[in-house]
Formats: C-alpha cells, structure tokens, sequence
C-alpha cells in the first residue's frame, strides 16, 4: 500500500504565523506537524508516502524531509496549484498510485491511540474498497459525518451538514482500493467549488464497499486548523511525553522499531546533532541496542 500526505492548504486561518511558511510545518509541542501524520502512515507499515504541497512550500517540505531515506521511506513531492479540493490527491498522485491500494492522510491531522497499529492493519488486511474512520465529536458540523442504524451499519454521508444526523466525524485518514483514481474522475466539484473526500466515500458507499471503523474513546483524534487547536495539541504531545518519557511521533524510533532502518545506520544519520528530541533518538537507540541509558 502506498500513501498520501495533502498538505497543500495555504494555513490563511492562521496568519500571520503561516504567511511565511506552510501551517504543516510549524511545530506541536517539539516536532514539525507533519511529522505526526507521517508516523501514522508508517505505523501502518507504508514506506512509500507523496506528499502533497503547495508551490510557495514545496522546497521548505523538500529540506525538512530529503527524500525520506533518513527515516527508512521513498518520499516523492508533487505541487497542488490550486485548492480543488481533498479528492483531488487522487487525480494529482495517479502516477504516483500506479493502481495500488492507497491511504491518504491530512497534514493537520494527529492520531495517538494505543493499538493504532493494529488497528490500521486489520483496517487494510480487511478493506474491501475503503475504509474510514469514525469519531465522535461535539462540533460535527464542522466535519464530514457519518450515520448509521442501530446494528452499525452505515446509512449516509455528508460533509459539514446543519443538522448532523449523528456525533460521528469521519477523521481525515482514509484507505482505498486501486479504483480510488477512477472514482475520483467521477467527481463534479460541490457548491463550495472542491472535489469533496465525502462524495468520493459516498461512490463507495453506494456500491457497498465502504468500511467505517469507530475509534474509542480512549483514543486521541485532532485536527489543528486553529491557533487553539495548534496549543491544545502541543499541550496533549507534551503531557503524554513528560509523563511517560517516551515521544510520539519521532520518525527515527519507529523507523526503528519498525525494522525500516538499523540503529547503526540512524545514528550515523543524526551524528552532530544536538536537540533534545536527537538526544532522545540517540538515547532509545543505544538503550535498544546496548540494555545502556545514555
Ligand atoms: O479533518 C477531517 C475533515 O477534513 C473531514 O471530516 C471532512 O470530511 C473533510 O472535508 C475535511 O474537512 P476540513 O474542513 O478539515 O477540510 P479543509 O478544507 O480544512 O482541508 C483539510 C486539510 O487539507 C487542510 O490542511 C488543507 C488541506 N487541503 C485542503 C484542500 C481542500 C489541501 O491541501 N488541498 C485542498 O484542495
């Protein structure tokens, strides 16, 4: 399975801090955010990720992130000129899905949860033309929301209705069989001129091929398109770390553990940095490899 990163929004609800620099680069707590969705997909076992900018960032992304060699991934760029929408990752990144089986991730979009991992697998392992995933939130109308009947069953999708018929948004990581880019082609821009994921999962959901699984509430969804949201996410990144000295999201430690790369290797890529979040790298990976705290 391939993935897609969209990060092409131009951040203008937060301006001035994006003028300069896309919103999916600036930091929660001690990360860039696209970080965050990047460890999703490679918690989900995906090595091969585009990742979607716009024109102004594209060398900014390109700096932070090199061809993705250093964290055990091939990672491609592509430009959106123009915000059509988030469907159209998919006529954007065609070549780049070649027919395979696709996930697409939001650049602003932070997933923590323990058993993720797991839950992604089985996701894929037993898709059968896309999968999405339900959460409940207190806004729905700010997102695309899913109903369904009293045996789970999904009954409708619709994106950012007035009078939601249910708590459960539909989080901005989705997964789709090889028909994702002919499906997308389908798609005729909606009121607000885009090509809307929500009338892409609905294409799935007619044909009886669309999965949505429910995520827990032990589980943490957030979607930082706010300054607020930004802060209260940094706030969640940083309460998790102190307290349990372990980083969400650090690139190396799944590459890792996720036998993408070996010990060796990351830490002749980090030599000569100094931060705390490289210090940390180096630590877990010495401790790993030695049974020695650095
Ligand atoms: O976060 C989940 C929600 O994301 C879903 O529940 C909705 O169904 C889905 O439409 C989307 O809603 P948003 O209101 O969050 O979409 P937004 O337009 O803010 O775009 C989400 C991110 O994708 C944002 O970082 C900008 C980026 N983007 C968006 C569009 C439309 C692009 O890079 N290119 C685009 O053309």
């Amino acid at each position: 399975m391939k993935g897609i990163i969209l990060a092409a929004g131009a951040g203008t609800r937060l301006y001035p801090a994006s003028q300069p620099i896309s919103k999916i680069l600036l930091s929660i707590y001690d990360k860039p955010m696209i970080y965050y969705p990047i460890s999703t997909l490679m918690l989900a076992g995906i090595r091969d990720i585009l990742i979607i900018t716009n024109e102004a960032d594209y060398d900014n992304f390109r700096k932070l992130l090199g061809d993705g060699s250093n964290f055990g991934l091939n990672i491609e760029y592509k430009i959106q000129y123009v915000q059509r929408g988030i469907a159209d990752a998919f006529l954007i990144g065609e070549d780049f899905i070649n027919g395979d089986d696709v996930a697409l991730i939001l650049g602003d979009n932070i997933f923590h949860g323990h058993g993720f991992s797991t839950i992604m697998h089985d996701a894929i392992q037993n898709n059968i033309g896309a999968t999405v995933f339900g959460y409940t939130v207190k806004d729905p109308e700010r997102f695309g929301v899913v109903e369904f009947d009293s045996n789970k069953k999904v009954l409708s999708l619709e994106e950012k209705p007035k009078h939601p018929k249910s708590d459960y948004a539909v989080t901005g990581l989705y997964f789709y069989d090889g028909n994702v880019c002919d499906y997308a082609k389908m798609l005729k821009p909606s009121a607000r001129g885009e090509l809307e994921i929500t009338d892409l999962n609905k294409i799935y959901l007619e044909k009886g091929t669309l999965k949505v699984e429910i995520l827990g509430r032990g589980f943490a969804w957030l979607d930082t398109g706010t300054h607020d949201s930004m802060l209260q996410a940094s706030n969640f990144v940083q309460s998790m770390e102190l307290n349990k000295g372990e980083k969400i999201a650090c690139l190396e430690e799944v590459a890792y553990l996720n036998g993408f790369l070996s010990g060796e290797t990351i830490l002749k890529n980090i030599e000569g940095y100094k931060s705390d979040y490289y210090d940390y790298v180096r630590n877990v990976i010495l401790k790993s490899m030695t049974g020695v705290r650095v």
